[in-house]
């Protein structure tokens, strides 16, 4: 009996200690989300229509947009809450790097500099972002600016720590750079005459264009490669358990087709208009003008008869 009971002792020893040991080695940072039971995703919230705000909510409601959606169907994939943590895009890769949120999802071109010190995540989605970077200007500039030439001692905006950023550095070598911290001061200082181009992904541009007036794209564009084309997702270095783990929730969204959606509901929330909007739009300028014309009709024969 008691040597029985020595085995049975030692049975749940060996156990304890086998379950510890498998815990401490097994633990990544995807059981510390679970456990905590929220995603921290960082993101700044001047990227329309990836990621915005929209002033008529409050709190977390009010960050909008296709890299909002992405967030909640990650977390949702983790099944945790999701937290947005809106901030600066320097200061989202800064956190990112110090390990102070889980990941940021802002628009990320893929970058050499930033697949070295970041995990990234396998392409996603970019919308109207994907491939062409424009130079936004102001209307009366449009033939004055057509070649990188042009540039020369101009003063030449653009998103600090962007990839925008570095195409000015790198294709208008000649410009004077004014690194900015917010998309929408870019904006403010094009308008006001204080900078006088505004480097900005071409989706971004429209949505810009859709919301202020006396603004065009620039006729000539920044060479772009190809792998800066879709997005992805920026994770701290080391987080490799994360990162697959992201990589699937992105492969199932892909693959139920989600993108396109999100894209387009994106769009409408950021004042662009959609094919379908606009077709709808059309069909109910024809609806009128058909009222309007029986009705003309209808009077001529009353006033005939
Ligand atoms: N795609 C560009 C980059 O990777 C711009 C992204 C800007 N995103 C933002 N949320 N402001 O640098």
């Amino acid at each position: 009996m008691k040597k029985m009971i020595c085995m049975a002792l030692a049975l749940v020893m060996l156990l304890a200690l086998g379950c510890t040991a498998f815990a401490a080695e097994e633990k990544t940072e995807v059981d510390a989300i679970k456990e905590a039971g929220v995603l921290v995703v960082a993101l700044s919230p001047d990227f329309a229509p990836m990621e915005f705000v929209d002033s008529s909510k409050q709190g977390q409601d009010q960050y909008v947009g296709f890299d909002v959606t992405l967030a909640k169907y990650i977390a949702e994939y983790l099944g945790v809450e999701l937290e947005i943590q809106a901030m600066s895009f320097d200061a989202c890769q800064t956190a990112v790097a110090m390990d102070a949120v889980d990941m940021s999802i802002s628009g990320y071109s893929w970058k050499e500099d930033r697949a070295e010190n970041f995990e990234l995540s396998d392409y996603y989605y970019a919308g109207d972002n994907e491939t062409e970077q424009v130079l936004l200007l102001r209307e009366e500039d449009f033939e004055k600016f057509t070649k990188p030439e042009d540039f020369a001692g101009v003063t030449v905006g653009a998103q600090n720590a962007s990839l925008q950023q570095t195409l000015v550095e790198e294709q208008l070598p000649d410009a004077n750079l004014q690194v900015i911290g917010e998309i929408g001061v870019g904006v403010m200082e094009l308008q006001s005459g204080n900078i006088d181009a505004l480097a900005v992904a071409d989706g971004n541009a429209d949505a810009i264009m859709a919301n202020n007036a006396g603004l065009v794209k620039c006729s000539w564009e920044f060479d772009v490669a190809a792998e800066y084309e879709a997005n992805v997702i920026m994770m701290h270095k080391g987080d490799t358990a994360l990162l697959a783990v992201v990589n699937e929730a992105l492969a199932e969204a892909y693959e139920n087709g989600y993108y396109g959606p999100w894209y387009d509901e994106a769009k409408i929330a950021a004042g662009l208009e959609t094919a379908t909007e606009v077709s709808i739009a059309d069909e109910a300028e024809e609806v009128a003008e058909e009222a309007a014309e029986e009705a003309e009709e209808a009077a001529d024969e009353a006033a005939a008869g």
